[in-house]
């Protein structure tokens, strides 16, 4: 789908969406990306609707003006339940690739029946969020499978605050992931404990190793980054042109990232994540963005 030599667009609401376009960048090396970090809007999980699609088709056409897309990965679990439809609706040759809390693979793999999950506010309480969590339980049966539901409020904003400083001032966002964790009952794999833990936001990844030393080595955490990439990898049409060797210059010729945030927190993300050099990111140009 798609003009196979266009570039595939990912955005975020900042630098979360970094974990799907590492996935992306490992399952498709001969393709282009071009990543758009907003974080001068975030975060999105404690904004209205009406702001996050607002952002989303602004964010949408900044990319389509550099060049051609020829798909989109929405990286970003709140702008793909609140946004993705309208975002269809609105473009309707373009195809977009949405990231969803992996309730499915959780409560396939889930022992003691219950499932944490740690999201957004506006993720959890969205309607699509609703309907895939009683699908998924509905599909799962005769299994019985409980979800443990948490919204990790300022924990997205922490885990972008932390680029900006240094990389080793971690005490907010452990601070929060203690109190999150601590919230959401006991976790192990005896009856009555959470044995799986649904990272249902793509900044929580990089806190990953902070929530596993929380709930315990045996418990399994689940993110989506690499199972969106293989999903982008089945829509889109690949590159024609000869493969770029996988040297270190090819690999990082092809990705282009802009931010309406902090262009140093950027490029410390980039290269701490992705092993991306700071030339590859740029800032974008201040917009007038009247929220709605
Ligand atoms: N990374 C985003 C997500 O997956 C949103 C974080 C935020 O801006 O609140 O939901």
């Amino acid at each position: 789908m798609g003009d196979p030599e266009g570039v595939i667009g990912v955005f975020d609401s900042g630098i979360g969406g970094l974990s799907v376009l590492k996935a992306l960048c490992a399952e498709m090396p001969h393709e282009r990306f071009i990543y758009w970090a907003d974080s001068g809007f975030a975060p999105y999980g404690e904004r209205t609707d009406e702001f996050i699609i607002a952002r989303s088709r602004a964010i949408t056409e900044q990319l389509l003006a550099k060049g051609p897309i020829k798909a989109m990965v929405v990286a970003c679990n709140t702008a793909t339940a609140v946004a993705i439809e309208s975002l269809r609706t609105h473009y309707p040759l373009l195809p977009f690739i949405g990231v969803e809390p992996a309730l499915k693979p959780a409560l396939a793999q889930t022992q003691t029946g219950l499932v944490g999950v740690v999201s957004t506010q506006g993720t959890l309480n969205s309607a699509r969020f609703d309907k895939l969590m009683k699908t998924v339980v509905a599909e799962a049966l005769p299994k019985q499978g409980h979800f443990v539901l948490q919204a990790c409020k300022g924990l997205a904003l922490a885990i972008e605050k932390q680029t900006e400083k240094s990389f080793n001032d971690t005490a907010e966002v452990a601070d929060l992931c203690a109190k999150y964790v601590q919230g959401m009952g006991s976790f192990g794999q005896a009856s009555g404990q959470i044995d799986t833990l649904v990272l249902g936001c793509t900044h929580y990844i990089f806190v990953q190793d902070i929530l596993q030393k929380l709930v315990g080595a045996e418990v399994r955490l689940i993110s989506t980054g690499e199972a969106v990439a293989k999903q982008t990898k089945r829509l889109i049409t690949p590159r024609t042109e000869v493969p770029l060797t996988q040297t270190h210059s090819s690999k990082t010729a092809k990705t282009e990232l802009w931010t309406t945030g902090a262009l140093s927190a950027l490029q410390s993300a980039a290269l701490r994540w992705l092993d991306l050099p700071p030339e590859h990111c740029h800032q974008a140009a201040a917009q007038s963005f009247s929220p709605p």
